[in-house]
């Protein structure tokens, strides 16, 4: 038991006992830990740190600038934002095995936010050059590493994690979330300030929509769910259970929208249409090891799919899955 005040104040204090003078880059990425680390650095040392969020093109709707607009404009922090969507973009072009596409954003992850990295330990005219790297690593991530990790997790997917960067970089390592569990980085994110909404949010994968849209990856695509997706979240934070008072987004453990790129033929007023079609995905889960679909409300199931249909050119059609984990995954890629 202690009180949040007290521990952010000997966070600082730690911090910048560890930090002294010097400089220390964070990559963001818009998912709670990261977001957690940079303001609590932030909290602590002010302009010596400086982020580095790198924009794949593979987030969700308007992402990238609800992040900018955290942290550089209300939090006041320095945010380097890197636009590299063409990039991810170009070296996805025509490649469609899972694997292959998760390696290809992993890597060029990598490669990018080392280039930015690079740059800022080699300081300039207002900058004598960073020193540290801050991840946002928390206290299950240190047990994983540790060797308890599931193999299984490891051989079914590739997971995007950056692994290694401060010895590749010649970086210190600074994580100051090394000790908390999820709900305690949670309950610290919200005490410095974040909002709620971006501390209780579904966990959302580092490949992005990259293992959401089956096969291969296209901007068109990409935009296509962007808007389904966001219709469907909008609307689970709308619909209440009434038992519980609490919204369908909340009572999920995570729910996205997946893009099938295939097309089926619909009728539209007094014409055909032959679009494309989402799957709803929502899971309740403790450990996202195993999973159950959701039992969501066929009345928020008949609004999410009637909305995406009207709003979405494009789109003439919404399933639901009804697969648990195992034997499916939580995510379709
Ligand atoms: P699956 O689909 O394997 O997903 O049942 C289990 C959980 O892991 C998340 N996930 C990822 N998270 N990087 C991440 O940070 C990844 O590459 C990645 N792939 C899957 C998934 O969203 C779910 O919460």
């Amino acid at each position: 038991d202690w009180i949040m005040g007290d521990y952010i104040s000997e966070a600082v204090t730690k911090i910048r006992e560890q930090v002294g003078d010097e400089e220390v880059i964070l990559g963001l990425s818009g998912g709670v830990d990261s977001s957690v680390a940079a303001a609590l650095i932030h909290r602590a040392i002010g302009d010596q740190l400086t982020c580095v969020f790198v924009d794949h093109g593979l987030l969700r709707l308007n992402e990238g600038d609800m992040v900018m607009d955290m942290f550089a404009g209300k939090l006041h922090a320095k945010v380097i934002r890197v636009d590299a969507s063409d990039l991810f973009l170009g070296q996805l072009a025509g490649v469609s095995e899972p694997e292959a596409k998760r390696k290809i954003i992993g890597g060029l992850f990598v490669d990018v936010f080392k280039s930015e990295a690079a740059k800022l330990k080699a300081g300039n005219a207002s900058s004598k050059g960073a020193t540290f790297l801050a991840q946002g690593t928390i206290y299950p991530d240190v047990i994983e590493s540790g060797g308890a990790k599931s193999k299984k997790a490891v051989t079914i997917k590739s997971h995007h994690n950056v692994g290694g960067l401060p010895e590749q970089l010649g970086l210190k390592l600074l994580e100051p979330l090394r000790e908390l569990f999820k709900d305690e980085v949670r309950e610290l994110g919200v005490a410095l300030g974040l909002p709620p909404e971006m501390v209780y949010r579904h966990p959302f994968p580092g490949p992005g929509l990259g293992v959401r849209i089956l096969g291969e990856v296209k901007k068109d695509y990409a935009d296509l769910l962007r808007r389904a997706d966001a219709i469907f979240i909008e609307e689970l934070r709308n619909f209440r259970d009434e038992a519980s008072g609490k919204t369908w987004y909340d009572l999920t453990s995570q729910a996205f929208t997946v893009f099938l790129p295939v097309k089926s033929v619909g009728v539209m007023g007094d014409g055909r249409t032959y679009d494309y079609v989402v799957a709803l995905r929502a899971v309740q889960t403790s450990d996202f090891m195993t999973a159950d679909w959701a039992e969501l409300p066929y009345a928020l199931l008949k609004k999410v799919s009637s909305r995406i249909i009207n709003e979405v050119r494009g789109i003439n059609r919404v399933t639901y899955d009804v697969s648990s984990k195992p034997p499916a995954t939580i995510e379709w890629e």
